[in-house]
């Protein structure tokens, strides 16, 4: 397949694009800057000069292609509501396209969304939320299915991790936990946050591009929830810092805008995927890659 990828100088895309070209897909991916551009060359994909939040920039190569994956999103947090609002705008324009196609569109998602929803609660794939930032995204491009698309939407869980990871939620905490002198959780730090290594999570997305029905929502997740003390006390062990409890109301200062995530409880399961896609992950889980050297050298 002719393979069109947005985000494809992100993390994410430094598994996919591998992943796709040795499965004999071709790749194009979308940069919006030099930088970018020489970082997709270099994975070895075409380059697509556009901008993710001007469908316009680049929707001929969308009819072009004989699929989509979506992984671009603004990740400043400069205005979460406004970066939701252009990705749900990119989505139904990339959509209209599509429609009656039968091609594959795969976007992408968080399980975190699902405890925000219900905290605590084991979820599943069948879980389909009413609305909001970024679920908005998910059920509109779910919906597609009935346009003709054959759409599907990963739900990430929130560490994805591995030596490719230089950015995400485990080197933040990582960064904080060495600035501050402290690995902190926040109360007990029983909640539990999934996991799953950036190459299973990569080999998903293909499964998904190559055979996901119409309308599927699919969980990338190895760890079904790892309790945030247990990633904290890695992480200071690790360091050769302290490890302690702080409170809620002491979080905010310390962890920033992680403070109310990493108080969430998201336990994940992925059954329904696994035997969907027969998708079975290979690589470390999350504990094991934290013990590995990579992820202190980076950080
Ligand atoms: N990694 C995780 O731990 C994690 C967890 C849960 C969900 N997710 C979701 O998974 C997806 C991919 O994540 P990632 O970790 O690969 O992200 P990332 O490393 O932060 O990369 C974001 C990508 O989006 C591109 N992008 C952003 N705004 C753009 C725009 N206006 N036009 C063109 N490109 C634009 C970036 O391009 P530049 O290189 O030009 O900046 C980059 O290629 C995102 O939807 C993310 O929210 C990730």
């Amino acid at each position: 397949m002719r393979v069109f990828v947005t985000g494809a100088s992100g993390h994410i895309a430094s598994a996919l694009i591998p992943e796709l070209l040795a499965a004999g897909h071709q790749v194009v991916g979308l940069a919006r800057s030099d930088a970018a551009a020489a970082t997709v060359a270099a994975r070895g994909a075409e380059v697509r000069r556009g901008d993710a939040t001007e469908p316009d920039s680049f929707l001929d190569a969308v009819d072009a292609a004989d699929g989509v994956i979506h992984l671009a999103y603004d990740h400043s947090f400069r205005d979460m509501a406004a970066a939701a609002a252009a990705d749900l705008r990119t989505m139904r324009a990339v959509g209209d396209r599509l429609a009656g196609t039968g091609k594959p569109l795969v976007t992408t998602t968080g399980t975190l969304m699902l405890a925000l929803a219900a905290n605590g609660k084991l979820g599943f794939e069948h879980d389909v939320l009413p609305g909001g930032p970024r679920i908005d995204t998910e059920n509109a491009v779910v919906a597609m299915a009935d346009d003709g698309v054959r759409s599907s939407a990963i739900r990430l869980a929130p560490l994805v991790h591995s030596d490719l990871d230089a950015h995400g939620f485990g080197p933040t905490m990582i960064r904080i936990a060495r600035e501050k002198g402290v690995a902190a959780y926040i109360g007990d730090g029983a909640n539990r946050w999934p996991a799953v290594h950036t190459r299973d999570a990569a080999r998903l997305y293909r499964l998904a591009l190559e055979s996901a029905p119409a309308g599927t929502r699919l969980h990338a997740v190895e760890d079904e929830g790892v309790p945030v003390r247990t990633i904290a006390e890695t992480i200071g062990r690790r360091l050769g810092v302290p490890t302690a409890s702080i409170t809620p109301e002491q979080a905010g200062d310390h962890f920033g805008f992680l403070a109310p995530l990493l108080q969430l409880d998201n336990p994940t399961s992925s059954e329904a995927t696994r035997k969907l896609l027969g998708w079975e992950p290979q690589y470390p889980k999350l504990i094991e890659d934290l013990e590995a050297e990579h992820y202190f050298q980076a950080a």
